[in-house]
């Protein structure tokens, strides 16, 4: 096991790519902070349309240790509170994995000035949040991780004026925070996820998710343990020399681009 009793919070584990993280940390034998507005999976129109059961009861069929704590990323005393909740219950923090986000479809022309605020609450600005409360626990951990969740939009156009944006802005708030926390000995990474089969997907048409499949080199979209896998790379030793990347997990997605 990679993990063994690293107690790891993934928040927006409820649902798609965080609760794929919380399986593969689980399996590796992380404790588990599933942090989410929700306890039960969303269920998606296209993807997951029958997951019903909550992370947490997975986890413990694995055989494996955590909690869920309600948690809204868009509020400070919130996340405040499940870093408090977590160092109350286990006593430490060693990695936290800042994954939930929301997308609202829409153009400049289209989207409202309240929804652009919604988006970049949680996919940004929650992200700042969870790590200025976390760095203090992280810098008592000898394995102490941080790793981000952006997206292939963070590389280019074409995701919308609130989301392509929060993206872009998560990956260079890797490299700052890396830098800051690099002497502490903290990891700061983010996973740039492409087409992964979620409940995100589903203001997406048949035919539009044929098209990311067809941009897509590899033959197949991606599942959320694609990421869960990815995260685990980056909270395990051998990632202990790695800070301020930004990793596609794209299936190929970014290649055309040259990223
Ligand atoms: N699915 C993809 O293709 C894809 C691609 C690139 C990036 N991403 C990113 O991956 C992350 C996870 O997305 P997903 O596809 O799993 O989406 P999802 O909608 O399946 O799951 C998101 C989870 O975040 C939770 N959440 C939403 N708002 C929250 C808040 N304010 N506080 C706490 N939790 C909240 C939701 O309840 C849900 O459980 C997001 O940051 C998304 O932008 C996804």
């Amino acid at each position: 096991m990679r993990l063994k009793d690293r107690v790891a919070i993934v928040t927006g584990g409820s649902s798609g790519i965080g609760r794929g993280v919380c399986l593969e940390y689980a399996r590796e034998g992380a404790k588990v902070v599933v942090a989410d507005v929700i306890e039960h999976p969303k269920p998606g129109k296209h993807h997951d349309k029958d997951v019903t059961t909550p992370t947490m009861d997975v986890i413990k069929d694995l055989g494996g240790d955590g909690l869920f704590y309600q948690t809204d990323m868009s509020e400070e005393d919130s996340v405040r509170a499940l870093v408090q909740e977590t160092i109350a219950h286990y006593g430490r923090l060693d990695i936290i994995v800042n994954n939930a986000g929301i997308f609202i479809p829409g153009d400049t022309q289209s989207l409202t000035v309240a929804e652009w605020d919604q988006v970049t609450a949680v996919n940004i600005r929650g992200i700042f949040i969870a790590t200025k409360y976390a760095i203090p626990h992280l810098k008592e951990s000898r394995f102490g991780r941080i790793i981000n969740v952006a997206s292939v939009h963070a590389f280019h156009g074409g995701g919308g004026p609130a989301y392509a944006p929060a993206k872009a802005g998560v990956v260079n708030l890797t490299r700052d925070t890396a830098i800051e926390v690099g002497s502490c000995g903290i990891t700061v990474n983010a996973i740039c996820p492409g087409y992964i089969e979620t409940p995100i997907q589903d203001y997406l048409t048949p035919e539009d998710i044929a098209d990311c499949l067809h941009k897509t080199p590899l033959p197949r979209l991606g599942l959320p343990k694609d990421i869960g896998r990815a995260a685990v790379f980056f909270a395990s030793n051998d990632a202990e020399w790695i800070t301020g990347a930004a990793l596609p997990v794209d299936g190929g997605w970014l290649a055309p681009i040259g990223i």
